[in-house]
């Protein structure tokens, strides 16, 4: 009888199959907050792909520099403590000097030109640019163009002089500074409240979206629609997770991953509309607007810095990212 149940539990076991397989578990680590284009666009991520994927993947999201900040994800990606994140483009340039180009003040007319030079072969063959390194980009995301914010206000290069500003891990952005007679000091995102706060720094440049969620614009009465530059992201995991994954859940995760990062660039375009009307209605922050005249003095002022890092970047780099601008 004991030998029949035996056959019977086994014979049960053979037709169910192998136990079912633990999901992988992808961790997204960023540093914004959840309702931002980043935010919205990795939750958008998530469901997706456990939809999808139904007990096979579950992906867990870590917004706010809860796990990572930006300074040590893409090394907690390359130990396998994190499988994706979506730095700034900024945060970049030790893995591919030529990602430089997004940081050159007033290159890109507007986050349009910037989309076109993103879907351009030079754009596209970024993403790839660091497989030897170990990362693999998945898509660019889009936050914004950025404004300068201060504790008094910047209506020409000259009220830069002598002050000291908050920028990403970008040499570009220090010489951005620098070369209007100011300061720069490169800290990370979740310290720069609490920097502008204790005046410890004079300003920042942050997109609308970012000066909102994180409530610079309360400490920051002065805030100028310079759109000198962009702030974008990189989408990006490492090559051995990625390239580790089943065919099959690497294609689903990867269709997810486009659907999101498509969600999350029309989420940019409306946020930076609505957060800088909610800036302006706050009442906490003036928002300056530059006459043509201003404006012109500030590119003019800015763009020798293109010059110190042509070499680096590359001059046909820099010429395609312009022409992008005419397309
Ligand atoms: C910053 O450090 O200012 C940004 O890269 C933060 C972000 O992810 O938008």
């Amino acid at each position: 009888m004991r030998n029949w149940a035996l056959i019977a539990t086994l014979l049960a076991a053979f037709i169910a199959g192998p136990a079912n397989a633990d999901p992988i578990v992808i961790k997204f680590s960023h540093v914004v907050a959840e309702n931002t284009p980043k935010g919205k666009m990795a939750n958008r991520f998530k469901q997706l792909a456990e939809e999808r994927l139904p007990g096979k993947v579950v992906v867990e999201v870590y917004p706010n520099s809860q796990l990572f900040g930006d300074n040590k994800v893409l090394e907690a990606m390359l130990l396998g403590d994190v499988q994706i994140g979506a730095p700034s483009l900024s945060k970049f340039s030790r893995y591919t000097p030529a990602l430089d180009v997004f940081d050159l003040p007033f290159l890109f007319k507007d986050l349009a030109a910037v989309d076109r030079f993103q879907k351009s072969p030079e754009g596209q063959a970024m993403l790839d640019s660091m497989r030897d390194k170990g990362l693999i980009g998945l898509g660019y995301l889009h936050n914004g163009m950025k404004q300068m914010s201060a504790y008094s206000p910047l209506r020409v290069p000259a009220d830069v002089k002598g002050k000291k500003f908050r920028v990403q891990t970008s040499d570009v952005l220090v010489a951005q500074f620098e070369i209007l007679g100011g300061t720069a000091v490169k800290k990370p995102f979740s310290e720069v409240f609490t920097l502008l706060q204790t005046k410890a720094i004079d300003g920042t440049e942050n997109p609308w979206s970012n000066t909102f969620s994180k409530k610079f614009f309360e400490v920051q009465p002065y805030i100028t629609e310079t759109d000198h530059g962009v702030l974008d992201y990189m989408v990006v995991t490492s090559a051995e997770f990625w390239l580790g994954l089943p065919d099959d859940i690497r294609a689903e995760l990867s269709k997810a991953m486009d659907e999101a990062v498509a969600y999350g660039n029309e989420v940019a375009l409306e946020q930076a509309v609505q957060d800088r009307q909610a800036i302006i209605d706050s009442g906490r922050s003036e928002v300056i607007a530059l006459t043509p005249e201003e404006r012109a003095q500030w590119v003019d002022a800015m763009r020798p810095v293109w010059a110190q890092f042509e070499a680096a970047i590359g001059k046909d780099m820099i010429e395609k990212a312009l022409a992008a601008n005419n397309e």
